[in-house]
């Protein structure tokens, strides 16, 4: 399905091999401790594995990255593009993510993030999830606690 947004349309996609590279730009480009090129490839035969990709033509704009086992699933990663901030792109990529997990049957989705990331944490609040502990010095790169935030399906 094609989106809209602002200026240009997207559209959210499952990872494959032809994204890797420009997701590993931007995992350089977002974290200090960017994951490897071979984990990302290692994604799309992972049966555990939902990574979804915004790509607008054949430019990757961003992407998530979830695990889902059980009756949990857990983000490990989310990333835009900078160009492509505040155009709804990441919460389009975490409602899609919502959305799968439900049809599968989750019951909950979790995730990590630095409590100084004022932009993660607007996007997480404005979705509904909520506080639920925290993990001391769990980032490095630099050294940061971590929030774990959690909303029930
Ligand atoms: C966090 C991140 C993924 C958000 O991506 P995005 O596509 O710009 O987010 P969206 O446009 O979907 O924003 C949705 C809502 O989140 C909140 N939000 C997003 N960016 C924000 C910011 N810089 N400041 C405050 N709130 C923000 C707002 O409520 C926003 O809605 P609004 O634009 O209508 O006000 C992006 O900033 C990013 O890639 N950061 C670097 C990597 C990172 O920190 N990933 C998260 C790791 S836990």
């Amino acid at each position: 399905m094609t989106r809209r947004a602002d200026d240009m349309n997207f559209e959210i996609v499952p990872l494959q091999s032809c994204h890797i590279d420009a997701v590993y730009e931007l995992e350089k480009e977002c974290f200090g401790n960017p994951w490897s090129r071979e984990d990302l490839a290692a994604q799309p035969s992972n049966e555990n594995s939902r990574f979804l990709v915004a790509a607008s033509g054949d430019e990757v704009c961003g992407y998530i990255g979830v695990y889902e086992l059980f009756e949990s699933c857990e983000v490990a990663n989310l990333a835009v593009k900078k160009e492509f901030r505040r155009k709804g792109i990441a919460k389009a990529l975490l409602n899609e993510a919502i959305e799968g997990a439900k049809s599968r049957k989750r019951e909950f989705i979790t995730l990590e993030v630095r409590p100084s990331n004022t932009a993660a944490l607007g996007l997480y609040e404005s979705l509904g999830f909520e506080k639920a502990g925290m993990r001391k010095d769990f980032y490095s790169s630099p050294v940061e606690d971590a929030l774990i935030l959690t909303k029930k399906f």
